[in-house]
């Protein structure tokens, strides 16, 4: 037997888990099942059944759609999975017309720019496993069900879509760092993960907002706590460095064609994650 090309399913998930444990990647399975129920992938399984490559993509609104967890098994690189699987992702997504967009490692950038992915903008990882910091600033409290009609709102400016059905699963994971500013001009929530809690995304008005919003959800969990933030927010990433954080990895924001980027950029201070825009 050849290997395979196919759908990904609720089947596949323990391989897709190895997948991205083999890159040291922090998704767990509520995550993998979140993502399939948002969107589709495929990939492309070994003669043995052992699952090689995954691509996903999640639509956002009507126009545009993440390309997520592009992922090949270490030794099974430098064989064009990846390119094949990308290439079959954006036959779909232009047979809806949706843009495709991603948040590319280093290695995915290369891939990607053979693919017609252009950059936009960049972001950092930083990873603490250290103590968390106190709350920095008041005027954030718990997320409760009224604020959902303002922060779909914020979050649809700042991301360029609706990603209401993301962001009310993601409230759910860690409720003590889903938070709001009082006067509604941020909000950020957490999640756990398969080596540790991420914080994102943090939209907001402001970048003290957002300090605020990011201290206050750090010291309601546990580390180690990992952070996607905005190469726009420097003073944001002082802080977190001042906190014990370092720079783990760098993120490029890319669209496939010459269109700017969705969204606000200055808006999202963190991202909610790689895989999830
Ligand atoms: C990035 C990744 C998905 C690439 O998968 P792959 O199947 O090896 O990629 P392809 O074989 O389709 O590569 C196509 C071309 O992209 C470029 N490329 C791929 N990986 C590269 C790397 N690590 N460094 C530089 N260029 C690279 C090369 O030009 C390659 O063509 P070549 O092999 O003929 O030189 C894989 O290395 C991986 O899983 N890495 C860890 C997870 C990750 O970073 N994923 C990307 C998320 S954004």
């Amino acid at each position: 037997m050849e290997n395979t090309e196919h759908r990904l399913g609720a089947e596949h998930l323990a391989g897709c888990l190895a997948l991205s444990q083999s890159a040291n990647w922090n998704q767990n399975e509520a995550d993998w099942r979140l993502m399939l129920s948002l969107g589709h992938g495929w990939g492309i399984s070994l003669a043995d059944g052992t699952l090689a490559a995954s691509t996903l993509v999640l639509p956002y609104g009507g126009r545009f759609a993440w390309v997520s967890m592009v992922l090949v098994l270490p030794e099974q690189r430098r064989q064009g999975y990846a390119s094949s699987l990308l290439r079959v992702a954006i036959a779909d997504l232009q047979s809806k017309k949706l843009l495709p967009l991603l948040d590319a490692t280093p290695a995915g950038r290369e891939v990607y720019r053979h693919e017609g992915f252009q950059d936009r903008w960049a972001f950092s990882r930083l990873a603490s496993k250290g103590v968390s910091p106190s709350p920095a600033g008041g005027g954030v409290r718990p997320l409760e069900e009224d604020d959902w009609r303002w922060i779909l709102e914020l979050d649809r400016a700042a991301f360029g879509a609706s990603r209401e059905r993301l962001l009310r699963a993601l409230a759910k994971r860690i409720p003590a760092a889903a938070l709001v500013s009082e006067e509604k001009k941020g909000f950020v929530l957490g999640r756990e993960g398969r080596e540790a809690r991420q914080v994102g995304p943090v939209v907001a008005s402001d970048e003290q907002t957002a300090m605020a919003l990011l201290s206050h959800a750090l010291s309601a969990i546990e580390p180690p706590v990992y952070v996607d933030v905005a190469g726009h927010a420097p003073a944001l990433r002082e802080w977190l460095e001042g906190c014990g954080f370092w720079f783990q990895r760098p993120f490029t924001r890319m669209v496939r064609g010459d269109e700017p980027a969705p969204g606000e950029e200055r808006l999202v201070y963190c991202v909610a994650g790689p895989e999830l825009g």
